[in-house]
């Protein structure tokens, strides 16, 4: 079987790196895109021919009619909010693409909303700031082994028992709600129909394709910074959003794939509560957050803003294993007097060496920074590495250097053509 014929986008940072551009780059390509965690707690933004799309569960491949695109059986779907995406797509003018949906892909209910949004209220508990999209709930149904999955949905009986029985578990907590099995079933009835006929089993569409050689890249979603694992825990997601989990989120052999590209953005972001230590809360946050139009594309929420961080990609290139890096919006950067890369954390005046695990501990480390000089030159129009100022070659050099991972690609805009390529063999197929 073909080597690198499987490729996996992942966030490196706290999510929206810019993954959605990137894997819709990437597609080019290839003959299938599946996204393998998360739900529509993601907001994946692709910009090309003069218009902008918002995907929440659609893969970045979508608009491929050629190229399969499938959400894995490590995502969480909510059909409701499924079957919006896709009528916006459609009326965008994308009428034929291919879609599957994994058999085991756990389906988000109403319940799951309302028990998130409950907990985000309580006076007691840790309030993580998260998208209210009901991804903890159903991940803890999924763990609790009581989950209901798209096959699910194709027998009605079932369904329905199996829902009633959750109604009756959670009935402590969906008191004051006016959640029902009627009204559930009278909205998801007629979205489950437009995707029954879409469910398969992801896992043996995925392997014929890597028994035939085919090209496909796997989207992550969110970061390794939210990973349930590896993450600012407990400010994070619940599912292994690191590039390991596009394994189990897919069926395809660990051994399959052959290139881990990381997302990283050329400073940090960071949407809801947690720690971060290169947090700007004065007049460079501020033009971060403006400039580079960073409020969060699936709840619209402002999004924190800091310096590049060094320790913390370190730390993510290792867990995810990268294999290089797609650096993105260094157009933002351009206009400031200085620009800051933490090379180092102090923790009690004394260096630390690993990334902590303990987020108390990351919360009291102080970041060491190095200064670089900044740059005015517009970069949205750069199409190669060799244009871009001197100073911006010094940072992406830095940070190269740094991680001892390369830089593959260079975003320098929004759009699908604001894009510098300098690794071929990592970015197309
Ligand atoms: P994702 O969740 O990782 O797919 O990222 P989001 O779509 O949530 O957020 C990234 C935002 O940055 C989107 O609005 C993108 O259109 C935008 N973007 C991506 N790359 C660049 C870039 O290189 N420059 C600029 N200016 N914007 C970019
Ligand atoms: P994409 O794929 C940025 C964050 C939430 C919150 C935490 C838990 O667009 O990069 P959840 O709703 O998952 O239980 O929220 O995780 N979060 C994201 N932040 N980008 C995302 O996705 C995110 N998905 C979840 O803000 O802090
Ligand atoms: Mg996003």
């Amino acid at each position: 079987m073909k080597k690198n014929s499987v490729k996996v986008v992942t966030g490196a940072q706290w999510g929206d790196e810019g993954k959605g551009k990137v894997t819709h780059f990437m597609s080019k390509g290839a003959d299938a895109v599946a996204r393998f965690a998360g739900g529509c707690n993601a907001g994946h933004t692709i910009i090309f021919g003069g218009k902008t799309y918002k995907l929440h569960h659609l893969p970045s491949g979508i608009f491929k009619e050629e190229c399969v695109n499938i959400l894995g059986n490590g995502m969480v779907i909510d059909p409701l909010i499924l079957n919006d995406e896709l009528t916006s797509i459609r009326d965008g003018g994308f009428n034929s693409f291919n879609l599957q949906i994994s058999d085991r892909a756990h389906i988000i209910m109403p319940y799951h909303r309302f028990i998130d949004s409950l907990k985000e209220q309580s006076k007691t508990g840790v309030k993580l700031g998260t998208t209210g999209r009901g991804i903890g709930p159903v991940y803890m149904d999924k763990a609790a082994r009581t989950g209901i999955r798209a096959s699910d949905l194709k027998n009605k009986e079932l369904l329905s028992e199996k829902i009633k029985y959750h109604l009756k578990e959670k009935a402590h907590l969906l008191e004051g709600s006016n959640i029902s099995i009627e009204n559930i079933l009278e909205k998801l009835t007629p979205a489950a129909e437009k995707i029954i006929p879409l469910i398969t089993d992801d896992s043996v569409t995925l392997y014929e394709l890597f028994q035939q050689e085919k090209n496909i890249l796997l989207e992550g979603a969110q970061g390794a910074l939210l990973d349930i694992d590896f993450g600012t825990y407990p400010f994070v997601t619940s599912s292994t959003s690191i590039s390991g989990g596009a394994s189990p989120g897919t069926g395809l052999p660990p051994w399959s794939i052959g290139t881990v590209v990381g997302i990283v953005k050329a400073y940090t972001t960071r949407v809801g509560t947690g720690p971060f230590p290169t947090e700007l809360k004065d007049k460079t946050g501020e033009f971060l957050l403006t400039k580079g139009a960073e409020f969060g594309t699936t709840t619209g929420r402002p999004r924190r803003c800091g310096w590049l961080d060094l320790p913390l990609l370190k730390f993510s290139a290792r867990i995810n294993g990268l294999t290089s890096i797609a650096l993105t919006k260094l157009d933002i950067l351009t206009g400031l007097q200085t620009v800051k890369i933490a090379v180092d954390y102090k923790l009690d005046g004394k260096l630390v060496k690993n990334f902590p695990s303990d987020t108390a501990e990351l919360e009291r480390c102080q970041p060491v920074y190095h200064d670089f000089d900044g740059w005015e030159e517009d970069l949205s129009k750069i199409k190669e590495k060799q244009s871009l100022p001197n100073q911006a070659k010094k940072y992406i050099e830095f940070i190269e250097e740094y991680l001892k991972v390369p830089v593959s690609l260079i975003s320098v805009g929004g759009d699908h053509d604001e894009t510098i390529i300098t690794d071929k063999k990592e970015i197309l197929f």
